[in-house]
This record gives structure tokens, C-alpha cells and sequence, in this order.
């Protein structure tokens, strides 16, 4: 074990784990957090993605120790803007089915549209494939995605 300084949602937290545990089980079973969903484990599905200086990682794939000094993003810091675009055009269209991969698709567009402002649709595409939803929602994110990409021209 070992003490870790983390800086989550803008937060300061001391954590005493081992440094090769996931970032995902620290912000779940340490911090509480568990807006960050658990789901391969592998780093493949993108459920447990948050975003690290912006840009999203998955978060059962990266060791606590790599994450000392950045910038952390869960779904929670995320949701503290609950009229940002995203969550609008998500509700708006009712994109949600259970909600389970709902953060890592929202952090997942929300790190890209740091990137690029107006990306285009294949490129969106290109980025959210990665995210699976056992729901098959993917043709409701798409509208949202082009909904949003569309506002922004
Ligand atoms: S749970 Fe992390 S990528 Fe699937
Ligand atoms: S909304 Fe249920 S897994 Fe995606």
C-alpha cells in the first residue's frame, strides 16, 4: 500500500491503495464515486471511461499511480453542469435506455468535442464505436451526436 494524492472533480483526496490499482476501483470502492461503471475490465467496452486532463481514458485500464497529478473527470465533476449541451441533447432525445455505458458515452463525446469543436460525423462515429451499449442505443446517440455536431456549425 502506499498514499496517493489525487485530484478528482476538483477535489483533493489522500488514498492509501496498492499503485498498480485500477483508477476505476479507487474512485468506486475508495472515493464513492460510482457514477463510473464496471464492465470488461479490459479496457475494451469503455463503461469506466472518465476523462484524465480532458481526454478520456478508460479508467479499469490505468494505474492509480499514473493518474497522481492530473486532472480527473467522473461523471459526477461532469454532472455539476447539468445544462451543458450534452446532457440536453441526451435528454431531449431520450438517449438513455438503462443508463450503464451512459458516462463512458458522454465522457467520450465530451473528450472529443474538447479536441474538435466540430469534428465531423465520421469522426464522432469513428470515436463513439468504441463505446459498447449492451442496449443498442447506439442509433439514438448517433442523432444526438449529429444534433450537437449540427448546433455547433
Ligand atoms: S470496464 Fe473499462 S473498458 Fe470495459
Ligand atoms: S443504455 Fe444500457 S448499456 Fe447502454
Amino acid at each position: 500500500m502506499a498514499q496517493f494524492q489525487l485530484e478528482v472533480n476538483k477535489n483533493k483526496y489522500s488514498v492509501d491503495v496498492d499503485p498498480d490499482t485500477p483508477l476505476l476501483w479507487v474512485l468506486r470502492d475508495t472515493l464513492g464515486l460510482t457514477g463510473t461503471k464496471y464492465s470488461c475490465g479490459e479496457g475494451i467496452c469503455g463503461t469506466c471511461t472518465v476523462l484524465i486532463d480532458g481526454k478520456a481514458e478508460r479508467s479499469c485500464a490505468l494505474e492509480v499511480q499514473n493518474a497522481v497529478g492530473k486532472e480527473i473527470t467522473t461523471i459526477e465533476g461532469f454532472a455539476e453542469n447539468p445544462t451543458h449541451p450534452i446532457f440536453k441533447t441526451w435528454i431531449d432525445l431520450e438517449v438513455s435506455q438503462c443508463g450503464y455505458c451512459q458516462p463512458g458515452q458522454i465522457l467520450t463525446l465530451a473528450s472529443l468535442l474538447n479536441e474538435k469543436t466540430k469534428p465531423s460525423i465520421k469522426q464522432v462515429e469513428d470515436v463513439m464505436d468504441s463505446v459498447l451499449c449492451r442496449c443498442g442505443t447506439y442509433h439514438r446517440i448517433k442523432k444526438a451526436v449529429v444534433k450537437l455536431v449540427e448546433e455547433e456549425k
